[in-house]
């Protein structure tokens, strides 16, 4: 599927709308994440925070793990929605990097001025990937 800006607002919308429920009373930095398989399917997530910090989950992994839970494997677009256009962390970009080199992220603020629009291979060059596991 060609990726065209109707479908960027129509991600960008559904990850400011999850971000509503994102679980962050310890950072306040709310987060909110829609995913797009190749069918069209979107996925929503949000960040999940915990009292024992290093079991948060970021929104990004939350959408993408609940795809997969679904049985999808293959992503074309992911919206990442915070307050100020911040970037995916580390971990949320190996994760993408798993799935979807080629996936188009767009980074995106909660009043949705898009702030950047780059694929993940862009994100995270030189990315370990499964094929380094395979021989
Ligand atoms: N966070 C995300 O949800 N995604 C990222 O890519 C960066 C960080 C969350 C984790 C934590 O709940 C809060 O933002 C502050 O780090």
């Amino acid at each position: 599927m060609t990726i065209t800006e109707k479908d960027i607002q129509q991600v960008v919308g559904l990850a400011i709308e999850a971000r509503k429920k994102a679980y962050a009373p310890y950072s306040n930095y709310k987060v909110g994440a829609a995913l797009r398989t190749k069918d069209g399917r979107m996925y929503q997530g949000i960040n999940i925070e915990n009292a024992a910090y290093p079991s948060t989950i970021c929104a990004e992994r939350t959408a993408i793990f609940s795809a997969i839970t679904q049985g999808e494997r293959e992503f074309d677009l992911i919206a990442v929605v915070t307050q100020n256009g911040g970037f995916p962390c580390g971990g949320c970009r190996q994760v993408m990097a798993e799935f979807a080199l080629d996936m188009l992220v767009v980074i995106a603020d909660e009043d949705g001025k898009i702030h950047e629009k780059l694929t993940v291979s862009q994100l995270l060059p030189g990315a370990f990937t499964p094929q380094f596991l395979s021989k």
